[in-house]
């Protein structure tokens, strides 16, 4: 399939791009390169040896978008990964959030129906299930429990929007993949996060610390009601994340379904740092801080749903993360600016 990624020259972009490249599809990728720079997508056709078309334009830019389309039709597909996803960004300009997520889907999906195109693949978050009530999280447990950012929310009415476009039009095929947290890099150590600024995930902020580029890292809480008193989160290596991209695309049906893309594995904050501290043979000092508003204690998800429908489970493990990590992160110290 011919498949255009809105927002691949991202972190999970990139990565969604090699994934599909190396399953035999096309791809063309859209991004205002807000998140990201140019040169992700030089090293995804480095890596494959393939030539990706490139778009430069914000997805909300309907004459663009429906230029780039016809020029490289047909277009069989979209995932949809473009979009702003910081959580505590968007408590500061949740007007903005919605303008630019949900005008960026609406636009998409009107660009998509005119020009006939009937798969979709959105990125969405667990963020949309607020607080857990019980874990593991499954597609089924209910979402918008408390959940006050309006990242989430923008995450959790595009998906509405979705379930209601299917039920709407019986040739849509509409999946929401719903991540958990994503860590590692490409093996090959030339793609990776490049988080703009200080990071606010904790994966680069310990990544920043081991290549000296930040002091000490915060533990954002000890007195957590698990093991370690540390907060835990389900962390999935972006490779696997990536395959179930290819996996939902390959497999999508008329409707509108939702997959967990998730280890099932909590892992805690301590346990993370030591693990980066095994990959990256540097300490990683750190400073036992109080809890950061808004965290949940832990939050990992159940992917069996995503097991039984489209063959996917998850390979690769959190010391398997923080290896590939360090690679891409100590290849590039400065991320892709040092390019
Ligand atoms: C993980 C754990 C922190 C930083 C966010 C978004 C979510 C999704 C994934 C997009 C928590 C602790 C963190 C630090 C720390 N993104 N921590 N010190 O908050 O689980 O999820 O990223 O979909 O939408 O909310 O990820 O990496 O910020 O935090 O102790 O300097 O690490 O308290 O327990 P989070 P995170």
């Amino acid at each position: 399939m011919r498949v255009l990624l809105t927002g691949g020259a991202g972190y999970i972009g990139a990565h969604t791009a090699i994934a599909l490249l190396e399953a035999g599809h096309d791809v063309l990728i859209v991004d205002d390169m807000s998140g990201t720079s140019p040169e992700a997508v030089a090293r995804v056709e480095q890596i494959t040896g393939t030539t990706v078309p490139l778009l430069v334009a914000d997805v909300r830019d309907r004459q663009a978008l429906t230029d780039f389309l016809r020029r490289n039709a047909p277009v069989d597909a979209v995932i949809h990964l473009a979009g702003l996803k910081a959580v505590g960004e968007s408590m500061a300009e949740p007007v903005r959030y919605y303008d630019v997520n949900l005008g960026s889907s609406i636009t998409l999906l009107e660009v998509m129906a005119a020009e006939g195109i009937r798969t979709i693949v959105f990125s969405s978050s667990a963020t949309v299930y607020g607080t857990p009530e019980q874990l593991p999280l499954t597609e089924e447990s209910p979402t918008g429990i408390d959940l006050a950012n309006p990242y989430g929310k923008t995450k959790r009415i595009i998906e509405e929007i979705l379930s209601d476009a299917a039920a709407a039009d019986p040739d849509l095929r509409a999946i929401s993949l719903r991540y958990f947290n994503p860590v590692g890099a490409h093996p090959s150590g030339l793609i990776g996060e490049d988080p703009h600024g200080i990071p606010n995930n904790l994966m680069p902020f310990v990544s920043r610390v081991a290549i000296g580029s930040l002091p000490e890292v915060a533990v954002f809480g000890t007195d957590y009601d698990t093991p370690d008193g540390t907060g835990q989160r389900d962390y999935i290596h972006v490779t696997d994340l990536a395959a179930g991209h290819v996996a939902a695309l390959e497999q999508a049906t008329p409707g509108y379904d939702v997959y967990n893309l998730g280890t099932g594995e909590p892992v805690s904050v301590l346990e993370l740092i030591a693990a980066f501290e095994r990959a990256s043979g540097r300490e990683i000092p750190k400073r036992l801080a109080p809890r950061r508003p808004g965290d949940v204690a832990a939050t990992y998800g159940d992917p069996s749903k995503a097991g039984r429908e489209l063959g996917w489970a998850t390979r690769l493990t959190i010391d398997d993360a923080c290896r590939d990590y360090w690679n891409w992160q100590s290849r590039n110290p400065r991320g892709y600016a040092g390019a």
